[in-house]
């Protein structure tokens, strides 16, 4: 994959980079800045090298038209504030405003352009729909950085046709995720332990699939669990259940016995009247769940096997919250995961989406753990083996 380095003097060039700023938004305020913050370095390294910046990047899933609720101007405050710069807002991405930034910006200057998504054609099924507006960003600019991790599984324009249009290389975010995703792939180093949580186990099963074959142990946290523990014969009050996984399960767990793996289950709860910050909650085992009440964490014992586990690995991968983390009364367990993955002696990676929003808003350094990742579903495909539309394109370039 090329990167930076590759692209030669960057002086004066007009360079076209691929951000992942989707970022969580109360209103205008932004609620967890930690994606801005990952794209900087790349930036300020282009912008150092003299190099004209136009920043594309999307928010939300706006469908395909301009939707002001989904615009990116509170995040350009944010990414000025970041950089110690101005950021100059073009309110469109290919129009007047975003021609005029690519004519006008000066040596180290830089521009972001309103959210990719405004524009169909950004994620149209339709090749040549795809092509036409692939054509218009790569009229901006000389060269095109892919930054955006969280988005290179995205067969999108901005990701994937553009590479295809102009000089292309990984920007550093995106060859820092690679570099991680790939030590928990090839040659890990064992143990190797695998925490999962969130909410569906719909949402992980090609994950769960592959990981069965590579990792030593599969720990089992958040509304998930209960599946699991369906699966396993207990009853589940009015817990977060998927009736229909619940074979699935069953299968993972048969599966996991003839493979060697060890799925650890959590062996006492948090339950609660209702999913409410004041419902009173108490702590039971998983063969005591009452019938009119919800799990809505893992236990304090489970917490600290987990914990123990987690510590004595040499290498943890963990994807999603143990508990409702965002309610102080269900955040214990999430937040002893996330302490006993910073006193890993080895590799811990924090993948994406909720657990890393949970590693900030807990209060945690983020420089204890070994990596956060930016990519929610991005990482987990990843790890499922898939071939990513955004990485191979820049492989191709080679
Ligand atoms: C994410 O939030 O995981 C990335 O920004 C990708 O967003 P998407 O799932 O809307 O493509």
């Amino acid at each position: 994959m090329k990167t930076i380095d590759d692209l030669g003097d960057l002086q004066g060039k007009k360079v076209l980079v691929r951000c992942d700023l989707n970022v969580p938004l109360d209103g205008s305020k932004i609620t967890d800045d930690g994606r801005i913050r990952a794209s900087v370095p790349t930036l300020r390294r282009l912008l150092d090298s003299g190099a004209r910046v136009l920043v594309v990047a999307h928010l939300g899933r706006p469908k395909g038209s301009p939707d002001l609720s989904s615009s990116l101007e509170p995040v350009s405050a944010r990414l000025a504030e970041l950089l110690g710069q101005p950021v100059r807002f073009a309110e469109d991405t290919v129009g007047p405003e975003a021609q005029a930034a690519s004519e006008q910006l000066g040596n180290g200057e830089i521009a972001l352009l309103e959210n990719v998504r405004f524009n169909a054609g950004e994620t149209s099924k339709d090749d040549a729909a795809r092509g036409e507006f692939a054509d218009q960003l790569a009229a901006l600019a000389d060269v095109f950085v892919s930054d955006g991790f969280g988005v290179v599984h995205r067969e999108q324009a901005s990701v994937f046709d553009i590479a295809k249009r102009l000089p292309a290389a990984a920007g550093g975010l995106v060859q820092a995720e690679v570099e991680v995703l790939r030590r928990l792939t090839t040659d890990t180093k064992r143990p190797y332990t695998v925490v999962l949580g969130g909410s569906k186990v719909s949402d992980k099963l090609a994950v769960i699939d592959n990981l069965l074959a590579k990792a030593d142990t599969l720990v089992i946290g958040g509304g998930m669990l209960f599946t699991f523990l369906v699966a396993q014969g207990h009853e589940v009050g009015t817990s977060l259940l998927e009736q229909d996984q619940v074979d699935q399960a069953r299968g993972y767990l048969a599966k996991a016995q003839q493979l060697g793996v060890d799925i650890v289950l959590p062996t006492d709860v948090v339950v609660a009247p209702a999913f409410a910050a004041d419902a009173p909650a108490t702590v039971v085992s998983i063969d005591a769940i009452p019938s009119d009440q919800m799990g809505l964490d893992i236990g304090p014992a489970s917490a600290e096997a987990f914990a123990k586990i987690i510590r004595n690995s040499a290498t943890v991968f963990w994807n999603g919250p143990m508990g409702v983390f965002e309610m102080a009364a269900f955040a214990g367990g999430t937040r002893s995961v996330a302490a006993a993955l910073t006193e890993v002696n080895g590799l811990s990676v924090v993948g994406g989406g909720d657990s890393a929003a949970a590693v900030r808003l807990l209060g945690f350094d983020e420089a204890a753990f070994g990596h956060i990742s930016t990519g929610g579903g991005a990482s987990l495909e990843y790890l499922e083996g898939k071939i990513l539309p955004g990485l191979v394109v820049l492989e191709e370039q080679s």
